[in-house]
């Protein structure tokens, strides 16, 4: 949790625990929430409310359009959230959208935008609210998460979100909003980025009342027994960590024996990921604002002769190159400086530019692994006698792929690496099956990647050790010389 966490959090928490009265009391003034409307609301959702703001265009989700009156964070059986479920959405935000935590504006601006808001559809939002009362908790087990997912396939949630709740269902590439965009189901896996939020209560009140405007149903009628609602819950919280835990630097472990190509291998098993965040590359045309790939775990191991890299990512699709029908081959590569050097001297990070090339270790759908050099994301050139092979397996929605290539480099064009030196990586990633091919892919920063030395411990040990017998060698010195004087 970073620090802007933790203050959205607490804020939040402090939100939630406001009784109704007092909230009640606190009813915002629309007139006064006009201006904080304009200034901080209108340029993604209209000066009219109507969603269509200027930065719109770009947006996937786009921004709500508050002339329907439809919310799709509720905590109600009807379609009218309460002011409490909006005060949370605008203090907390929307994860994984670009619908910002407003926790920095004072209360009262938040509460009086919100009386704002609403009077964009007064006539729709006329209605009480209606609160859902949730079925009584059940705490999660070994036997509520199976039977959760056995809900889970006989409601047939899989049919969008995929069988291990990563956005690849049957139907996940049909699916649209109220307002006809297309919209992909929450990848189950991810649930930092849940759009109402990731804790217990906020997902099984999703699943009860469903997400309005989406074609997320409610399900508290339609489950057996109403406390399958809480077995679907445990078994989503089941299906990945509670946050993404980003890594900083990357660390390269060294085995003793062979190196497996095989990505299901038990090794790779055992190797702690290192999760890499990856963004759209927004800085040259084509862009992509809204990219499908946002991380990378990478596992990555050494032994005295080569380098292996595991990777593991998510994609709803598999998808070769066939431009005819706008897919292309998924992809992934990473890349290095051609030369690491003491100074640490670092190319542009984006495929490095006409002075300052940079070396890529790729892997293409199709194609398999290949070594290339860039001068930028349009100057790519194959190396000829490429050292680099791999093997991909993809299942349920994820890519698996290792990448290996000797330590040594045999030119000038390919680094060699070396334990203990830290090596500045960056990742490239593109879903060929949502149309990512050339500079519309998801991109990194430099980031360091570092072997880990084989005897690290003695290493560590020794400087110490060797520090203290000096000491004490010196002071025998000054002892003796004393004793002569
Ligand atoms: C950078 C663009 C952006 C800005 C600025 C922005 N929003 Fe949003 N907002 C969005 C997007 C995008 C969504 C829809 C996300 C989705 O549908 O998953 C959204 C959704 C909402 C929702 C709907 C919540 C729900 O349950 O459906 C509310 C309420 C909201 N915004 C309030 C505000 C307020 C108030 C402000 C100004 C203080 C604001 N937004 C500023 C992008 C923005
Ligand atoms: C018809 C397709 C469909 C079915 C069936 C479906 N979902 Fe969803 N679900 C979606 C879509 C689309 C979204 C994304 C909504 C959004 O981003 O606004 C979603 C979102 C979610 C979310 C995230 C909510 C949030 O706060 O963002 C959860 C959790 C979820 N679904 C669980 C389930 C479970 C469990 C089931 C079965 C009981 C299920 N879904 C059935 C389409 C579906």
């Amino acid at each position: 949790m970073t620090a802007r966490h933790l203050a959205v959090a607490a804020a939040v928490a402090l939100a939630l625990s406001g009784a109704p009265s007092r909230a009640a009391a606190q009813a915002g003034d629309a007139g006064a929430g006009k201006a904080v409307y304009e200034r901080k609301c209108a340029g993604c959702h209209g000066e009219k409310g109507d969603g269509k703001g200027p930065a719109a265009e770009l947006l996937a989700p786009k921004p709500r359009d508050f002339t329907a009156g439809l919310y799709k964070i509720r905590s109600t059986a009807n379609k009218v959230p309460t002011d409490q479920d909006l005060f949370r959405i605008i203090t907390a935000g929307m994860p994984g959208t670009s619908m910002p935590a407003w926790a920095v504006l004072p209360e009262r601006d938040r509460r009086n935008v919100l009386a704002y808001i609403k009077t964009f559809a007064a006539e729709k939002l006329k209605e009480a609210p209606k609160k859902v009362e949730l079925p009584k908790e059940v705490a999660s087990s070994a036997e509520s998460i199976k039977r959760g997912k056995e809900m889970f396939e006989a409601i047939e949630c899989h049919k969008c979100h995929g069988t291990e709740g990563r956005a690849d269902g049957p139907s996940h590439a049909e699916l649209k909003d109220e307002w006809g965009n297309p919209l992909p189901p929450a990848n189950l896996t991810k649930r930092w980025t849940f759009r109402g939020g990731a804790g217990r209560t906020e997902i099984a009140m999703r699943l009860a009342n469903g997400v309005l405007g989406t074609p997320m149903p409610a399900f508290l009628d339609s489950v057996e027994k109403p406390e399958d609602i809480w077995h679907l819950t445990n078994f989503i919280l089941s299906l990945g960590p509670e946050s993404p835990n980003y890594a900083t630097l990357v660390t390269v472990t060294a085995v003793a024996g062979p190196l497996p190509d095989d990505p299901n291998a038990e090794l790779w098993k055992n190797l702690a990921p290192n999760n890499i965040a990856l963004m759209g590359q927004v800085i040259v045309d084509p862009r992509n604002f809204n990219p499908s790939i946002d991380l990378v775990s990478v596992r990555a191991a050494y032994n005295d002769t080569e380098i292996a890299f595991h990777l593991t990512w998510d994609d709803p699709t598999q998808s070769v190159d066939e431009p005819a029908k706008k897919l292309f081959a998924d992809a992934i590569s990473l890349q290095f400086p051609p030369q690491i050097t003491a100074g640490g001297e670092r190319p542009y990070f984006l495929m490095g530019d006409g002075s300052d090339g940079v070396y890529l270790l790729r892997w293409e759908n199709g194609k398999g692994v290949s070594e290339a050099t860039a001068n930028g994301p349009a100057k790519i050139g194959a190396i000829a006698g490429g050292e680099a092979r791999g093997k991909a397996a993809y299942a349920n929605g994820r890519y698996r792929l290792v990448i290996k290539r000797p330590l040594a480099s045999k030119d000038a064009a390919r680094p060699t690496f070396t334990p203990a030196v830290f090596t500045p990586i960056a990742f490239q990633a593109w879903d060929g099956g949502a149309g990512e091919t050339g500079t519309k892919m998801s991109v990194t920063s430099w980031y360091y990647l570092r072997l880990e030395e084989p005897q690290s411990n003695r290493r560590f040990v020794i400087p110490p050790v060797v520090a203290i017998l000096t000491l004490a060698a010196m002071l025998l010195v000054v002892r003796i010389a004393k004793g002569r004087a």
